[in-house]
């Protein structure tokens, strides 16, 4: 039986740790945060995070072999495995302000480890997405102090996506741990490794080096939305010409080479990987002296901005130019369904760009209300967060849908035309819903990379 510790209560480190203890009842797993509220929640069954199928899990396991809490340091002292999951965002000053990682809470991590951890042999698993080499650093931070601890560094990137973390945790493609090259640096590796054996199939685990683990985690994540991008790229060309989006996208990812996920149009892609951890890797090939690498990749994050805006655009030039004291509703505010998160949504640049046009915005989310609210609260300008999907639509001149929640297909369209001034529009940022059906209850509707059906 081993002791393990998962630092930092978020996205990643909650439903990473609510799995590993459903699996593995040997052991005892705790999960500490600096943040009492986030903790408290998660000993409630009002989690902090919406994912499904999550609370299932965690019942399951919370106060057999689950626990959270806030004491980082007592938690610390006889831990034999310590999972770091804690945030890095992009760094806001300084040296490599925009694009490097902010590695503020990550340090004082590492520092809080060596100054309580009391176990002759502890391994540190890095969960956090980290710039490629931090698990050396890590490691130099723990060997700098006069603890008689012994600590070997494990990079074990995540690669779950919210709202199916409970299936892509079950049944990972694969998962990747990276080691150091000596005696002890594979021993630590293969100590993580036996944990995720109890569920995973041996051939799923993937033994590397640190470095190509942590760097694998930054280009999947580039390359996952570098296929966005294009296909984004593609969709405004597709609006130019006959062209269907759908259409090419579903002809090229026929072809088994390229694969067909991954390639839906949409306002732009969200969440709080893609365009931190592109920004990493281009920062980091600019640290290396390969500005042309750099380049290439922060264009993947260019078009996801240009494509937010072009969006933005269309509503603009389509409600003739003139947004001012216009009521437009947004379906949808979290950076993608079936999750509450709400990090790099672009509903969150399309809502500044619509209140500078002094539209009045109606935000309609299931479950991402409590955090658009936060999002939103220095922005000037009229914005109401409204429960009733009925009641954001009431008035509006336009539609505009961000998130491809299911339900959003099961609204009654007639009841909703009837409540809206003509003439009604609806732009759908994410092809979800059925244009026909709505153009023939009387509407204008705007699709991403597709001829608009238009009545004016
Ligand atoms: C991503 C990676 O998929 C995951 O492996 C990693 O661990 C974390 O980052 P996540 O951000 O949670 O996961 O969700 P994902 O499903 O990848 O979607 C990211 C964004 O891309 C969302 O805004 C989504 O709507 C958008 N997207 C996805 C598209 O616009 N088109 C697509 O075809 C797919
Ligand atoms: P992710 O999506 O990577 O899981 P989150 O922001 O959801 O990121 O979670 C990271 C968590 O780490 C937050 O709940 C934050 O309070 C916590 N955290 C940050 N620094 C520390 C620290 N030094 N000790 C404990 N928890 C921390």
């Amino acid at each position: 039986m081993s002791n393990i510790l998962c630092i930092g209560a978020g996205y990643v480190g909650g439903p990473t740790m609510a799995i590993i203890a459903k699996n593995c009842p040997e052991h005892r797993i705790t999960v500490v945060d600096i943040n009492q509220e986030r903790i408290d929640r998660w000993n409630s069954n009002d989690l902090p995070i919406y994912e499904p199928g999550l609370l299932e899990v965690v019942q399951q396991a919370r106060g057999r072999n689950l626990f959270f809490h806030t004491d980082v340091a007592q938690a610390t002292t006889d831990a034999d495995i310590i999972f770091v999951s804690v945030n890095t965002p992009t760094k806001m000053f300084g040296e490599g302000a925009g694009k490097a990682a902010d590695l503020q809470f990550w340090e004082k991590t590492a520092r809080d480890i060596l100054d309580n951890c009391r176990k002759p042999n502890v391994i540190v698993v890095e969960k956090s997405t980290l710039p490629v080499r931090t698990a050396e650093a890590m490691a130099r931070i723990l060997e700098s102090g006069k603890s008689s601890t012994k600590f070997s560094v494990v990079s074990n990137p995540e690669f779950l996506a919210e709202g199916t973390a409970i299936e892509d945790l079950t049944t990972p493609d694969r998962v990747l741990i990276g080691g150091g090259q000596n005696e002890t640096g594979r021993k630590a590796a293969e100590t993580v490794a036996e944990l995720y054996a109890h569920w995973v199939p041996r051939e799923r685990i993937l033994l590397t080096n640190v470095w190509s683990s942590e760097l694998s985690k930054l280009v999947a994540n580039a390359m996952l939305a570098q296929r966005i991008s294009s296909v984004n790229s593609i969709s405004a060309l597709c609006e130019r010409t006959e062209a269907d989006i759908a259409e090419v996208s579903k002809a090229i990812g026929m072809d088994t080479r390229i694969g067909s996920k991954f390639l839906e149009a949409s306002i732009g892609f969200g969440g709080s990987c893609f365009r931190k951890d592109i920004l990493h890797l281009s920062y980091l090939c600019e640290y290396y002296g390969l500005p042309e690498v750099a380049d290439y990749w922060a264009s993947v994050v260019h078009i996801n901005e240009w494509q937010t805006d072009r969006f933005f655009q269309s509503i603009l030039h389509q409600l003739f130019n003139t947004l001012a004291g216009k009521a437009i509703a947004l379906l949808g505010f979290a950076f993608k369904q079936d999750t509450g998160d709400t990090r790099d949504s672009p509903a969150i640049p399309l809502c500044e760009k619509l209140l500078g046009e002094h539209a009045k915005v109606r935000v309609h989310d299931p479950k991402a209300l409590e955090n658009a609210r936060i999002d939103l609260k220095d922005m000037q300008g009229d914005v109401r967060f409204v429960e009733d999907v009925y009641e954001a639509l009431d008035g509006a001149h336009a539609i505009a849908l961000v998130t491809q929640w299911a339900e959003y297909r099961e609204l009654d369209f007639e009841r909703i035309y009837n409540k809206m001034v003509k003439p009604a529009f609806i732009f759908d940022g994410r092809n979800h819903l059925e244009h026909e059906k709505l153009f023939e209850i009387g509407f204008n509707v705007f699709p991403l990379g597709k001829p608009p059906l238009k009545h004016v």
